[in-house]
């Protein structure tokens, strides 16, 4: 199973790919993480990308090409992934066309998260991430047991640079600009769902869990 998790900054694609994850036991491949990864190892490619991120814009579709060609390389990937945060401009999206073709594959489900603005702003502005293993929580939606730990790992739990107010207005921006219109390109390929993303995490997983069973109730 090939799928996309689209959706606006804070739509909860990080949260929904997770449970994909586990259920369908395919590779999460987050752009956004593994851009994050290379800034925390201070990479070259961490080095250019970092002043970009943090001001909301995009990398450019090389750089983000690049880094997502070699990792659908990867034998962990044959079995399906779920790509998180990509792609997010219309050339992103015919290069991912020319990519899985040139693997014999092509995606089955682009999954729309719909979310409005007011309700992303909540959410950015309480995300909080654990800074040694990655697990996401939200203060009021869902927090650790204790405060500013991570349940899973004791790590100390951080508030991700881009989420502050500024920046996530600026992202809001790059979003309706440049990735929404993808929106259109997916739904003219047939393969645009759309999920409502308000509401409870374990409400929308059931409904991303139903969408992704086959007419006999086998995973498609
Ligand atoms: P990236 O990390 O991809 O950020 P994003 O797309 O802006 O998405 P987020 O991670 O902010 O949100 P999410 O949808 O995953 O929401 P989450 O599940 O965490 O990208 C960061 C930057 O990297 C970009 O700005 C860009 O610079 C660069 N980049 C990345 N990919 C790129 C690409 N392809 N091309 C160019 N540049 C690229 O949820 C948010 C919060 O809400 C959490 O606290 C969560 O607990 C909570 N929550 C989730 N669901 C619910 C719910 N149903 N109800 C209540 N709270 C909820």
């Amino acid at each position: 199973m090939n799928l996309i998790l689209f959706g606006p900054p804070g739509a909860g694609k990080g949260t929904q790919a997770q449970f994909i994850v586990e259920r369908f036991r395919i590779p999460q491949i987050s752009t956004g993480d593994m851009l994050r990864a290379a800034v925390k190892a201070q990479t070259p490619l961490g080095l250019k990308a970092k002043a970009i991120m943090e001001s909301g814009g995009l990398v450019s579709d090389e750089v983000v090409l690049g880094i997502v060609q070699e990792r659908l390389a990867q034998s962990d990937c044959e079995s399906g992934f779920v790509l998180d945060g990509f792609p997010r401009t219309i050339p992103q999206a015919l290069s991912l066309g020319d990519i899985l073709a040139g693997l014999d594959r092509a995606i089955d489900h682009v999954i729309s998260l719909d979310v409005d603005n007011a309700e992303i702003i909540q959410r950015l502005s309480g995300r909080r991430t654990c800074s040694a293993c990655g697990k996401g929580y939200h203060v009021l939606y869902d927090p650790s047991k204790n405060a500013d730990v991570c349940d899973v790992c004791g790590g100390a739990l951080m508030q991700r640079e881009d989420d502050k107010e500024a920046t996530v207005k600026n992202r809001l921006d790059v979003y309706d600009r440049q990735t929404a219109p993808l929106k259109e390109y997916y739904e003219q390929a047939g393969l645009l769902r759309h999920i409502n993303g308000c509401g409870p995490i374990r409400d929308i997983q059931q409904q991303i869990g139903e969408l992704l069973k086959g007419p006999s109730g086998d995973n498609s």
